[in-house]
């Protein structure tokens, strides 16, 4: 589907927003529906899981409501539930969404398709997680203070908006890259990606090439932004920053620190 056309979504007619793509047709599904076959073979150890349910209780309470933004194949989400937290979780894709019940866990997430912006059921919920630079599959910086803001109004006075993302690399150069993913006898995937400093995005695509003679192509792109820009963000929306750390073990962040967690209190 190409941006500006209508997709529907709960039977209802979305208008997608005309202004984000930066690769052409791409839209918020297109991450999803490219990913869903491979997501877990390719990304289950991606970040610490264990260490995201442990913060994650920690920051909730035993029992409590979790809200995860993008929650994909449930690789998180199964796993907190799992271990007693009650989770919702949103996602754009519903090849995605379908793969939550093989989780451990998966059984007991509540799963909703929509967008993690205009599509937020009401909760209150106690904690909200994004993980795994998912608050940069929103395109623009409006899409993103969006998001702070509906979620601001989803938690109770106290609750917290837990934030992963990588620390972008200021001296990274602007262009193209092309690297080998993998590479089999009668297969190779290649990495093909185009960052663009000035606009603080990447895009990417991995390129599937299989002797069979067929061809793959799962599409990707990020709008990143420093953790500052994120604070002031949270901040706009009424958070406090509480605690960064380097991940969600809880390694001391500092200026080296290539991932953040940041713990945001309403
Ligand atoms: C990198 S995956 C992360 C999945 C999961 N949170 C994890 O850590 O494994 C990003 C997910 O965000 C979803 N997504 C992208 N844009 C979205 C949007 N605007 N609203 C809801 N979900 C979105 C994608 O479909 C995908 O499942």
């Amino acid at each position: 589907m190409r941006h500006g056309q209508t997709a529907h979504r709960h039977g209802r007619p979305i208008e997608r927003v005309a202004n984000l793509p930066t690769v052409r047709g791409y839209d918020s599904t297109s991450y999803g529906d490219g990913f869903a076959d491979v997501y877990d073979e390719w990304y289950s150890d991606v970040t610490d899981v264990d260490a995201t349910v442990s913060r994650m209780l920690t920051l909730t309470g035993a029992g409590g409501t979790v809200l995860e933004l993008g929650v994909g194949t449930g690789r998180l989400a199964g796993p907190m539930a799992a271990a007693g937290l009650r989770v919702t979780g949103i996602d754009s894709s519903a090849a995605m969404l379908e793969r939550i019940a093989a989780q451990p866990g998966g059984d007991s997430v509540v799963a909703i398709h929509g967008d993690m912006v205009r599509d937020l059921p009401d909760g209150p919920f106690d904690s909200c997680l994004v993980a795994y630079n998912t608050l940069f599959n929103l395109l623009d910086q409006a899409e993103q203070r969006e998001c702070f803001r509906v979620v601001a109004a989803r938690l109770p006075p106290g609750g917290c908006f837990v934030v992963e993302a990588i620390v972008p690399d200021p001296t990274a150069p602007a262009g193209g890259d092309v690297s080998v993913r993998s590479i089999a006898a009668d297969r190779v995937v290649l990495s093909v990606s185009d960052h663009r400093p000035h606009d603080q995005r990447t895009t990417g695509q991995f390129v599937e090439l299989t002797e069979a003679g067929g061809v793959r192509l799962r599409p990707w792109a990020i709008r990143w932004a420093p953790p500052e820009e994120l604070d002031a963000m949270a901040t706009d929306a009424g958070f406090t920053l509480e605690e960064r750390f380097a991940d969600m073990a809880g390694n001391p962040y500092d200026e080296a620190a290539d991932h953040h967690v940041s713990v945001y209190r309403i």
